[in-house]
């Protein structure tokens, strides 16, 4: 049975209360697409607010810490995000993975507490540019999984598929590279959303979300701007059916 687009917005270290125009208009978006399931994941100081100016639209954190609460200056607890008014938080983002030298073993703690604290999950794996070259991005997709998974069935998590070497620039690998990773991380993870993520624009979403048999996008630096996403959940509603 085909899956329900997914589309995420990622603002990683972006936004303020300037920008809740733009939240609000991708809410309205969102209302008028409803075959699509739409969210946000914000800055955390901007999810209480999000969600006063947005009640119906999905809000979601960047990260969580494996316990509920305790002595971790700067971090923020799965319960926390859920009780400010997100609804999922997307864990394991390369630039996590790279700034904050996340493993896996430290992902699946935070999925399951995350999992507990009765987040979504939105998983992100992906090869860096040297393991792509050297051909292994299979292997280190799966590894990625099958780590932070540790034994979690794909109940309540989406999968993004970020090759770290596509984020933030302007390449992306070819929908058929797309397509056989989406086909391993089927067949790793059943029943869960297969999501891709990384340089997303309106002009390259069609191709990708086609042809590479993905159920959505995480998109970044377009999610800041409304139209432009508008217009990647308009491509997705309009080849989805
Ligand atoms: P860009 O869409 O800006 O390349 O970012 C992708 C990403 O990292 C989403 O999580």
């Amino acid at each position: 049975m085909a899956k329900r687009p997914l589309l995420v917005g990622n603002w990683k270290m972006h936004g303020d209360g300037g920008d809740l125009a733009v939240i609000v208009a991708i809410g309205e978006a969102a209302r008028r697409h409803p075959a699509v399931d739409v969210a946000l994941s914000l800055p955390a100081t901007l999810i209480d607010r999000a969600r006063r100016v947005c009640p119906g639209l999905a809000i979601g954190g960047q990260d969580c810490h494996p316990e509920p609460s305790g002595a971790h200056t700067g971090d923020i607890s799965a319960p926390m995000l859920r009780e400010a008014g997100a609804s999922l938080v997307l864990l394991g983002h390369s630039e996590r993975r790279q700034d904050h030298h996340e493993d896996d073993a430290l992902i699946a703690a935070k999925l399951r507490a995350a999992r507990a604290a009765g987040l979504e999950v939105i998983l992100c794996v992906g090869e860096t540019a040297e393991d792509h070259a050297a051909g292994r991005s299979a292997e280190v997709v799966r590894g990625q999984l099958t780590l932070s998974l540790a034994g979690m069935n794909g109940q309540g998590i989406a999968i993004a598929y970020e090759p770290v070497w596509a984020i933030g620039g302007d390449r992306t690998p070819e929908p058929k590279e797309v397509a056989a990773m989406v086909g391993l991380i089927r067949n790793t993870v059943a029943g869960a959303r297969v999501l891709y993520g990384g340089s997303v624009t309106p002009d390259n979403g069609e191709a990708l979300f086609v042809d590479g048999g993905i159920d959505g996008f995480l998109v970044g630096r377009q999610s800041l701007d409304a139209d432009a996403f508008t217009a990647i959940l308009k491509l997705i509603d309009g080849t989805a059916r």
